[in-house]
Order: structure tokens, then sequence, then C-alpha cells
């Protein structure tokens, strides 16, 4: 029995769809436990490309069961739309297969809005959120004003529920953002849809999973986002509003800390980040547009650039740290193909000392410098490649110094976006029966 959680080591995109994907095969349970809408989680599958924001990426493979777990911020109107798409497509053609948790706060039209708002009042303050309203539906769920799936099946208690919050929200909406206040009406129309959908899909998860444990199932935990957009951990403020670290898989999918068997850390054998905030090995020039163009470095979730920069050992090492990472799944090496020399960031200058310690504010994130070991490159595709030994040398090179650098295994190294394009060293999954 092994119950793995992937997820995140830097700022998001780094590849977890396609981890997923392809460790489903060996679980029963997939499992979202954080986040909503804000993930873009891709699939690729022959020529067919999924992009999934709040489904488990495990959807794909027949038999197996996906939980929205307790934790995840849930869009009704993301969800329909992802069911739909998802049966045209031929998948999810057995309802049961998808579970939603009851105890799932729901994202409301006035989180949406109020996302936008904030963003666009305060442009020395902006976030660069994806506008999906999670952070005020985080704030609501904190501050106990917030809906959640349970109470959204129960018709009477929610049209209180919304009467109450619309109270406020349109109060805020109309007299501070000058903006249009939203209808009691419209509002319960348009979620008495999402109801008719939803009950057919909401469950007690955590009881679910529990019972899934106990019957020795393998449970596979999906992160959203990364390490440092945790809002505890990441680069405060600019973080999205969940901890993204493997801790909360415990939480927001409702099982002990116990039952993790094993944390697989997802990263990119570069660096990106969509939004605002600091982010020390950033190539603003050329070579970063390189690895942009190269790895189609742009949002899955809302189109923008992905700003793109070297490996960053300083960040993964702390990341590994704080979630008990045992192996790295490292992403996208195919990208660096075409580079004389690759850079990698092994600590951090602030002013006249050099550190492996991140900077704890803000002011120091912005000011600290990467130091840099340069290694030579590979300038041959390694596209597709599936054995270690198949890789040029300078590339094995690359990986070996990484895994040396941040005194983790490489697991598994991905060459391509296709489930095939990926070099198995060790499945987390397989070889423990
Ligand atoms: P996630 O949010 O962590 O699931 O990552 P995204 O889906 O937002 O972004 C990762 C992108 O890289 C997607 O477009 C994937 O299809 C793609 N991808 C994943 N692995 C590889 C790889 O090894 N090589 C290349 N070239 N693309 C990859
Ligand atoms: P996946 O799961 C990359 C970023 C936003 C913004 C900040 C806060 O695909 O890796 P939010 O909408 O969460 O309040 O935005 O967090 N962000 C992500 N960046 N990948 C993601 O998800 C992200 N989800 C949020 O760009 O900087
Ligand atoms: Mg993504």
């Amino acid at each position: 029995m092994a119950n793995v959680v992937a997820f995140g080591l830097q700022w998001g995109d780094e590849g977890k769809g396609k981890i997923i994907d392809l460790l489903s095969e060996f679980v029963d349970i997939i499992v979202r436990y954080q986040g909503g809408a804000n993930a873009g989680h891709t699939i690729v599958v022959g020529d067919q490309k999924i992009i999934l924001h709040l489904i488990p990426s495990g959807i794909l493979h027949p038999a197996k069961v996906c939980v929205i777990g307790n934790g995840v911020v849930l869009d009704p109107s993301v969800l329909v739309s992802e069911i739909e798409e998802l049966k045209k497509l031929g998948y999810m053609e057995d309802a049961r297969r998808l579970k939603v948790s009851a105890f799932s706060h729901v994202i409301m039209p006035y989180h949406k809005k109020m996302d936008v708002y904030r963003e666009s009042a305060t442009e020395s303050r902006k976030i660069g959120t994806t506008g999906r309203g999670i952070g005020p539906a985080y704030e609501d769920k904190a501050s106990r004003l917030g809906i959640r799936v349970v109470d959204l099946l129960d018709r009477k208690l929610f049209s209180e529920k919304v009467r109450e919050n619309l109270k406020i929200k349109n109060f805020l909406i109309k007299r501070y953002y000058k903006g249009e206040p939203l209808r009691l009406r419209e509002v319960l129309k348009e979620y008495a849809g999402y109801r008719s959908v939803l009950k057919d899909y909401v469950a007690d998860t955590p009881y679910l999973i529990q019972e899934g444990i106990r019957k020795k199932k393998n449970i596979l935990f999906e992160g959203a986002q990364g390490t440092y957009l945790d809002i505890d951990h990441g680069t405060y403020p600019y973080v999205t509003s969940s901890n993204t670290i493997a801790g909360n898989a415990a939480c927001g999918a409702g099982v002990p800390p116990t039952a993790i068997d094993y944390v697989l850390g997802v990263c990119k054998a570069y660096t990106t980040r969509v939004g605002e905030g600091p982010f020390p090995t950033e190539l603003t020039g050329p070579e970063g547009e390189l690895i942009r163009q190269k790895g189609g470095e742009f949002g899955a979730t809302t189109g923008r650039p992905r700003r793109c920069g070297w490996f960053d050992v300083v960040i993964v090492k702390r990341a590994v740290a704080l979630s008990g990472v045992r192996g790295l799944a490292v992403m996208k090496l195919d990208v660096l193909d075409e580079f004389d020399t690759v850079d990698i960031c092994i600590e951090y200058r602030m002013g006249r000392r050099v550190s492996m310690q991140p900077p704890m504010g803000l002011k120091g994130w912005v000011a600290c410098e990467p130091v840099y070991e340069r290694v030579p490159g590979w300038k041959t595709s390694t596209r597709g490649i599936t054995r270690f030994e198949d890789l040029p040398v300078n590339a094995r090179k690359y990986v070996q110094r990484i895994e040396e650098l941040v005194g983790v295994p490489i697991d598994i190294i991905s060459t391509g976006a296709e489930r095939t394009h990926t070099v198995m060293r060790r499945n987390p999954l397989a070889s423990r029966g």
C-alpha cells in the first residue's frame, strides 16, 4: 500500500498534471486537496490536450475514483463545464467516479467580482491573481461567512446564506468599488442549475477516502500551485490563499498525516512564475524568451506569458525540507536542449553575505542576487527519451548535479508533454505493491 502526495516545488505549473495522470494508473483514488479553478493542469494524450482546473488529473483513466476534497474552493460553473467537456470527449461516462466534498466551500459570483475589482483598484498592490475568486472565497471560509457544498444542496438554507452575504458584498461593490450590485434572484437561479448537476456527485469525502485507506486502496494526492505560492511559506503577499505544501494534503483531504507514505516533489528543469512577485533567477532577456517559446510558457488558466529563469536550488531545497520530499520529478528537460551553457543557482548573495537560506521578508527577496554555477549544455534533442542512459552525457550530468545539490533522488525525468515522454527511474507506486 502506498499513498503518495505529488505537488509543486516552485511557483506552480511544474507539470503536476502530467505526473498525476502518469501515476494514476497505479492508484485507486486521486484527490485534489486545495486551491480551486486558479489551477490549470495539462494532460497530453496523443494529439489531445486537456486542461483541468478542478477535476483531478486522474479522470482520463477509467475506473479510478477522483475526489475534489474539502480543502478546495469550488466554482460550480467551472465544474459543470469541465464535466460537460470530459463527457464530450468520452471520459467520465460513469458519474460515480467523481466525488465532490460536501465540505468544500463554494465560489460565488461576488468572490470573482471582488477578486477582479481589488486587483484593478490597487495597481501598486496588485498580486496578478487569476481572477477566479480564490482569495475572497478563502476569506469567507476563515471568517465563517462561507457557503459549503452541503449548504448549496439545501435550497432554503442556501438562499438565506446568499441573502446575508449579498447585504455586505453589495455594499462594498456599490460603495467602495463603484460597481454593479448582484441580484439575489439571479444568483439563486444560476446556482439552482448547478445544484441539479452537483447533487449526483456530493459525498462525505473524508469518510470515503478513509474507507479507501482501510481497504488498502492506493491514494494519490494532487497538489495545485506550488510551494512559493503557499500562503505561509511563499513569497507573501505574492501568493495564493491556501497552503500548497504537502502537509496540507492531510487537512484538505481529511486523512491523518500518518496515512501519507511518500511525497513526490515536482519541479521544472528551470523555473517559471506567472503573476507579480519576486523571482531571483528570472531571465528578462533573450534566454528567458527562448525558454518561454520552447517551453510554451503561457498560463494554462489565463494565457498570460510566464516569467522564466534558471533552476534555483535554494528554493527547491527549502521546499523539499518543508514537505519531506523523498523523490523528485524533474520536468521539461527538453526545453533546455538548445542552450550552449545552463546556469544553476546554488546560493543567494545578500549584501556581502551568501546564504542557502531564502530571505524572510519581501525586501530581502527583491534585493537578493543569485549565485550561479555554469554547466555545459548538450545541444542535442532529448525530446521523448525514455531511458536515462540514452540522454546526452551533459544532460545526464545536469540532472545528476541537481540531484546532488538538492539532496534527494530524482525518480522521474520528463522529456516531453506526452505520457510516454518520460524517464521513470523509480516509480514511487509500482515498486511498493
Ligand atoms: P501544472 O499546473 O503543474 O499541471 O502544469 P501546467 O499544465 O500548467 O504546465 C505545464 C506545461 O508543460 C503543460 O503545457 C504540459 O503539457 C507541458 N509539459 C509537461 N511536461 C513536459 C515536458 O517534459 N516537456 C515539455 N516540453 N512540456 C511538458
Ligand atoms: P497550477 O496548479 C501558477 C498565481 C497567480 C498569482 C497568485 C495568486 O496550475 O500550478 P490566485 O488566483 O490564486 O489568488 O493568484 O498565484 N497562481 C498560479 N501560478 N500556477 C498555478 O496553478 C497558480 N494558481 C495561482 O498567477 O500570482
Ligand atoms: Mg498550471
